[in-house]
């Protein structure tokens, strides 16, 4: 009983998606929330050869005795909403606080006028320029909008109650280091804070409802974006090993560096209190861990960097992830 809260130690796309997927079936979960800034997240994750892709709806869809949720710091684009939930036929048990921030077309709008955006290489989904509005208390909330009727609820409600009884997986997007006021790289930066504390304010869970946080380790980071970066490679070195990525979102190619960044997991670890780590996409770390379920599949090369990184952060490892199907992943608990 309790609430998981999956979190990213660095920029992103490391597949907190897919640990919200895989953990909601994995407990069952009552509910499965999502937290972070809005749409300007892609979400995947894949089972067989059926891709599964969302930018709101939290994707513990695959569990179809799971609520989905969104909380009210998530700045929601209604159309997609509906469009999500039901593409993936899950409307009836598809629910956003009614207190959500709505975005709308003119904002989209405002964010492509903006120059220091257009620097920034933000993805333009109109969260930003939602949230100033709504922070200037001008704006529209999700209780609303017509369109959402039936559609909308008290999520932090729901969420503390669910909690107690049962668990709920609090499915975070971004990072830690695109946290606005937390980050030392603003204004590449995205336009709220990103670690475990935010992310369960965006829900509204009380923090001692919370006895599990998760925090996702890439093992090669990437980011998408303009922003310094430190130690990255170059697209030529990238492509030589075989480790070019494209943004779920918008399609871009993901810049990346040349592993764990020891002292920013250390400064990570500190600001989101994990429990436990979870190593992703360990298959582009050693390629024979691809696709690997089981834990005597784990190299030896493997067993050092979770050896370095339990160091690092003084919490164990448990769980790899090593490869896109939403199973693939070795628990070590
Ligand atoms: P914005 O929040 O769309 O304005 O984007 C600001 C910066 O954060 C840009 O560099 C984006 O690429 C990055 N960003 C925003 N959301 C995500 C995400 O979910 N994953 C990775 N990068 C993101
Ligand atoms: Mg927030």
């Amino acid at each position: 009983m309790g609430a998981t809260v999956i979190v990213d130690a660095f920029w992103g796309d490391a597949g907190k998606g897919k640990f919200a997927a895989y953990l909601s079936r994995a407990y069952d979960a009552d509910i499965c929330v999502r937290a972070g800034v809005g749409p300007n997240a892609g979400h995947s994750v894949f089972v067989g050869d059926r891709l599964v892709k969302t930018k709101l709806v939290p994707l513990g869809l695959l569990n179809p005795r799971t609520r989905l949720r969104i909380g009210s710091g998530v700045a929601i684009d209604p159309s997609l909403i509906l469009e999500e939930s039901r593409r993936y036929r899950c409307r009836s048990r598809t629910a956003v606080d009614f207190r959500c921030p709505v975005i709308e077309p003119r904002h989209v709008v405002t964010e492509r006028e903006s120059a220091v955006l257009l620097e920034i290489d933000s993805t333009f989904s109109g969260s930003g320029a939602a949230r100033a509005e709504y922070i200037m208390r001008s704006g529209l909330r999700a209780g609303e909008v017509d369109a959402l009727r039936g559609m909308v609820t008290d999520v932090a409600k729901e969420c503390n109650v669910a909690a107690r009884n049962g668990r709920v997986i609090v499915e975070g997007s971004q990072a830690t280091f695109l946290s606005v006021y937390l980050s030392d790289r603003y204004p590449y930066v995205t336009s709220d804070n990103c670690t475990t504390a935010a992310l369960i304010d965006d829900v509204g869970l009380a923090w001692n409802a919370v006895d599990q946080v998760i925090l996702l380790v890439k093992c090669i980071p990437t980011a998408v974006g303009a922003g310094p970066l430190p130690n990255e490679m170059s697209r030529d070195e990238i492509a030589a090993r075989g480790l070019t990525e494209y943004g779920t979102n918008t399609g871009r190619e993901r810049r990346r560096i040349r592993g764990i960044h020891f002292e920013m997991l250390r400064y990570s670890a500190m600001l989101n209190g994990p429990t436990e780590i979870a190593l992703t996409y360990c298959e582009q770390f050693d390629r024979q861990m691809a696709g690997k379920k089981e834990t005597r599949a784990i190299t030896r090369r493997m067993r050092s960097l979770i050896a370095r990184v339990e160091r690092c952060v003084s919490v164990p490892v448990t769980y790899l992830e090593t490869g896109k199907q939403y199973d693939s992943i070795i628990a070590l608990k």
